[in-house]
């Protein structure tokens, strides 16, 4: 029966199975000036508020928001938004790209997903946006739902790859993927909540090289070091299909999982 399968315990196997270490707020503190440089529209951001319902919304709570990629083009829509980060320069971000959209209605709360969220308020809307792999997935459900009078919105890595799992195969380095949307969804289903799923695909992270040569100085940024062999059998796979190699193989593919609140 799939009631006696503990999704909990499970989603965390998978993690440590995954080789994931916990990303301290500091990792995260040392991303934050390039990406708060990116432009703030983008096709995943767009795509992402396109599926969203605002009717009789107020207030947003935005769950990891780093430097406000979903809660910032959401402010003028809205009487206030809150983005909750564990990353100070994240948050350093955000406030400072408010302030340069001329929208005052932001506020930053700086703590992280494990901590306690008691003084967090609780808003119409709440979205985990591409912040969900969490060391506790079941309290990390839960304090989404004990935070949102109306709508729950969270993105995760479908499939559990940043990049096509193909690449590291070619390698002769197989990995794990990360857990995906599946374990949230199938918690939220023992508790009685039906998410609707969409997915939401932005190109993979090695995509875009204009060459074979540029495809192997992308995947060794991204990778790590390659051998002259592991680097020859990149620059083949490229060649055989530039297209593909362009593409990087299979895009990044966003689960998007919505719902009401239990509490509503
Ligand atoms: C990939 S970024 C996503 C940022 C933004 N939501 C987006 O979709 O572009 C992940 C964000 O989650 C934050 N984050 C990661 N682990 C966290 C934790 N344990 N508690 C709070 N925030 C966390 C990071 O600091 C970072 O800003």
């Amino acid at each position: 029966m799939l009631d006696d399968i503990d999704f909990a315990t499970r989603y965390r196997q998978h993690l440590a199975a995954s080789g994931r270490r916990h990303k301290p707020a500091s990792a995260w503190d040392a991303r934050a000036q390039e990406l708060g440089a990116k432009p703030l529209a983008s096709p995943y951001a767009e795509a992402f508020i396109a599926r969203m319902d605002l009717s009789g919304s107020r207030t947003l709570l935005d769950v990891g928001c780093g430097p406000g990629t979903i809660g910032l083009l959401l402010a003028h829509r809205l009487e206030r938004v809150f983005g909750l980060d564990h990353s100070p320069a994240m948050l350093e971000q955000l406030m400072r790209r408010a302030e340069a959209l001329g929208v005052d209605n932001v506020t930053p709360i700086h703590r992280a997903w494990e901590e306690n969220w008691d003084d967090v308020p609780r808003c119409d809307l709440v979205v985990a946006s591409r912040a969900g792999l969490v060391d506790d997935l079941e309290d990390a459900l839960d304090k989404l739902n004990r935070h949102a009078r109306q709508r729950v919105y969270l993105t995760q890595l479908a499939g559990g790859h940043f990049i096509d799992p193909e690449i590291d195969e070619l390698l002769g380095r197989p990995r794990i993927g990360l857990p995906d949307h599946i374990y949230a969804l199938n918690l939220l289903h023992a508790r009685g909540i039906h998410a609707t799923l969409d997915y939401i695909e932005t190109p993979s992270r090695l995509a875009g090289a204009r060459d074979a040569d540029a495809f192997v100085a992308r995947a060794a940024r991204m990778l790590g070091e390659l051998s002259q062999e592991e680097a020859s059998r990149l620059r083949a796979w490229y060649e055989a299909d530039p297209e593909r190699g362009q593409r990087a193989g299979a895009p990044l593919r966003w689960a998007l999982l919505a719902w009401k609140s239990p509490t509503d």
